[in-house]
C-alpha cells in the first residue's frame, strides 16, 4: 500500500540524486534551506532511502525521548564499531542501557570534581609556552589541550609533547572517524572512503595495546590497594565491584568504553572552545565583560577550582551562546526500526530521521536575531520559556551525552584561565569556513593573534 503513504513536503529531485548531492556537498545550507522552505517536518529521498528531517522541538523530543526505543543509530555509526566495539556510543538496546547505568555515575559532578585540577594544570602549562603577539591555530592548540586532559583524566596518562603514540594514534583514528561518525553515516557510507583507511589499522593496534596494558596495570593496582590516582578507569573498575548485581565489565568491554570516551570526549570540547574564542575575538565588547567577571573570580595567583565554576555566570552564558551558534554536534541521525508516526505522518520502518542542532538553534521563532552572538539572551526567564528541544547541544534522552558535566566543567575552566591571561584578536587573513564532519569544525583551522592581558 506504498502509494497510500502521505509524505511530508520536501525538495523534489529534478535529476536523480540531486538533493543527495547538494546535501553531501553542503549539509548545513541544504538543511537550512529545506527547513525554511518546508517547515517542521520535511522529506527527501537519498537513493532508495526515505529521509525525514525534523525541525520542531516536539518531534525531536518524540524521537529522542518518548519513542526512543523505536529508533537506533544509523548503520554508518555501526561501522565505527571497528574501533569503538560496543561502547556507549555504538551499542543499542538493553546492553546499552545497562552499560549506561554503570558508567553514568562515574560522571556525576562529585566524582569528576577532582579532574578540575588536571584541567587547570594542563591549561596553565599550555598558556605558559605561548609567546606575546604570535598568531596561533587555536583549533590545533585546543585539540592538543583537550586530548591531554582526556588522557590524564581517563587513564592517568601524561601525553609526551614529542613522539607520542597515544596522541598520534587518537588523532589518526579521529580523522578516520570524522567521516564514519557523521550523524547520518548511513548516507555517508555511499562515499568511497578507501583513502582514509590508511594508517587506521596501525593506529588502532597501538591504541589497543596501550589501553589493554593500562587496564591490566590499573586492575593490579586496585587489587593491591595501590590506586593513588583517581582517574576514570579506576572509577570504572571500582564501580563494577560496587554494583549490587555484581555485574563485571570484561577487559574488552572496558576497552570499548575507554576508547569511546576518548573519541567522544576531546574533539567536541576542542571545537566548542575554538568557536568561543573566535566569537570573542570578533566581539571585543563581550570579551571586556567576560574579562571583568573572570578577574573578579580568579586572582592573579590563578587559584581556580571546581567551586569557582558556579560564580562564572557570564562565562557560562558566553559558552551557551557559542554552542547555540556553533554546536559541536551539529546533527543527530536515527533509523526507525518499526513503522511509526511523527506528527500526522506515517514513517515506514527503515526510514532515516535527521535532527540538526545547527538548524534548530538558529530558528528565529525561539531565538530572536538568531545569527547574533548575544550571551545576554540566556536569562532564567528566557530559559524557562524555551521548549526543551529547541536547544540541545548534548542531545537528549537515554542517548544524551554522558560526558556533559565533564564538558561544561572543562570548557568553562579553560575559557576562564585562557581569557584571564590572554586576549584573542582576529586576524584578517583568517578564513572561517564551516566544516561539518563528525563535529562542526573550522575547515582551515582558526588563526588568532594572542596578546597578554595587562
Ligand atoms: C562540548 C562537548 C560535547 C558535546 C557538544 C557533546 C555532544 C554529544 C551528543 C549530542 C551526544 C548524543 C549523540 C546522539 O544522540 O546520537 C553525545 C554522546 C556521548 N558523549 Fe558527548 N559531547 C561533548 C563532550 C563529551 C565528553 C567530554 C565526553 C566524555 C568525557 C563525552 C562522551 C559521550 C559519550 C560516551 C556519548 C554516548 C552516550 C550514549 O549513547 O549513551 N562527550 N555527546
Amino acid at each position: 500500500m506504498k502509494n497510500a503513504i502521505e509524505y511530508p513536503p520536501g525538495p523534489k529531485d529534478v535529476f536523480p540524486y540531486s538533493t543527495a548531492w547538494k546535501f553531501l556537498r553542503d549539509p548545513l545550507n541544504t538543511l537550512n534551506t529545506i527547513s525554511q522552505n518546508y517547515g517542521d517536518i520535511s522529506y527527501f529521498k537519498f537513493g532508495k532511502l526515505n529521509v525525514y528531517f525534523l525541525n520542531h522541538p516536539n518531534y525531536i523530543e518524540d524521537v529522542l525521548v518518548a519513542n526512543h526505543k523505536n529508533f537506533i543509530k544509523s548503520r554508518g555509526l555501526q561501522v565505527s564499531k571497528r574501533l569503538l566495539g560496543s561502547g556507549l556510543l555504538t551499542s543499542e538496546g538493553e546492553y546499552h542501557d545497562k552499560q549506561r547505568q554503570l558508567i553514568q555515575p562515574t560522571f556525576y559532578p562529585n566524582r569528576i570534581r577532582s579532574y578540575a585540577e588536571i584541567m587547570v594544570k594542563k591549561t596553565l602549562n599550555l598558556c605558559h609556552n605561548w609567546k606575546e603577539g604570535t598568531e596561533l591555530d587555536i583549533q590545533k592548540e585546543m585539540t592538543h589541550l583537550t586530548l591531554e586532559i582526556i588522557c590524564k583524566a581517563v587513564l592517568g596518562y601524561d601525553i609526551k609533547p614529542e613522539d607520542d603514540q597515544i596522541g598520534d594514534s587518537l588523532l589518526t583514528c579521529m580523522n578516520y572517524f570524522n567521516r564514519l561518525l557523521m550523524p547520518f553515516g548511513e548516507l555517508i557510507e555511499k562515499i568511497p572512503i578507501l583513502s582514509i583507511n590508511k594508517g587506521f589499522k596501525t593506529a588502532k593496534e597501538n591504541l589497543d595495546a596501550i589501553v589493554f596494558k593500562m587496564i591490566n596495570e590499573h586492575r593490579i593496582k586496585l587489587e593491591k590497594n595501590e590506586n593513588k590516582e583517581n582517574d576514570l578507569l579506576f572509577t570504572l573498575l571500582k564501580s563494577q565491584y560496587d554494583t549490587v548485581e555484581g555485574i563485571q565489565m570484561s577487559d574488552q568491554q572496558l576497552r570499548d568504553e575507554v576508547m569511546t570516551i576518548f573519541l567522544a570526549g576531546y574533539e567536541t570540547t576542542a571545537n566548542a572552545l575554538t568557536w568561543t574564542f573566535y566569537l570573542l575575538s570578533e566581539h571585543p565588547a563581550i570579551d571586556i565583560r567576560l574579562e571583568k567577571e573572570i578577574y573578579s573570580v580568579i586572582d592573579n595567583k590563578l587559584n581556580v577550582s571546581f567551586d569557582d565554576i558556579q560564580k562564572l555566570e557570564y562565562t557560562t552564558k558566553v559558552l551557551t551562546e557559542s554552542m547555540r551558534l556553533y554546536p559541536p554536534a551539529w546533527a543527530l541521525g536515527r533509523q526507525a526500526i518499526n513503522d511509526c508516526k511523527i506528527g500526522k505522518y506515517f514513517i515506514p520502518s527503515g526510514s532515516i530521521i535527521l535532527m540538526s542542532q545547527y538548524v534548530m538553534h538558529r530558528n528565529p521563532l525561539y531565538f530572536p536575531e538568531p545569527d547574533a552572538f548575544f550571551p545576554d539572551r540566556w536569562t532564567d526567564e528566557f530559559k524557562k520559556n524555551l521548549p526543551r528541544f529547541s536547544y540541545f547541544p548534548f542531545g537528549g534522552g537515554i542517548r544524551s551525552c554522558v560526558g556533559e558535566p565533564f564538558a561544561w566543567m572543562e570548557t568553562i575552566l579553560i575559557i576562564a584561565i585562557i581569557d584571564r591571561l590572554w586576549k584573542m584578536n582576529s586576524v584578517s587573513s583568517n578564513k572561517v569556513i564551516l566544516k561539518p564532519l563528525a563535529t562542526l569544525r573550522p575547515k582551515y583551522g582558526m588563526r588568532l593573534k594572542i596578546t597578554r592581558r595587562s
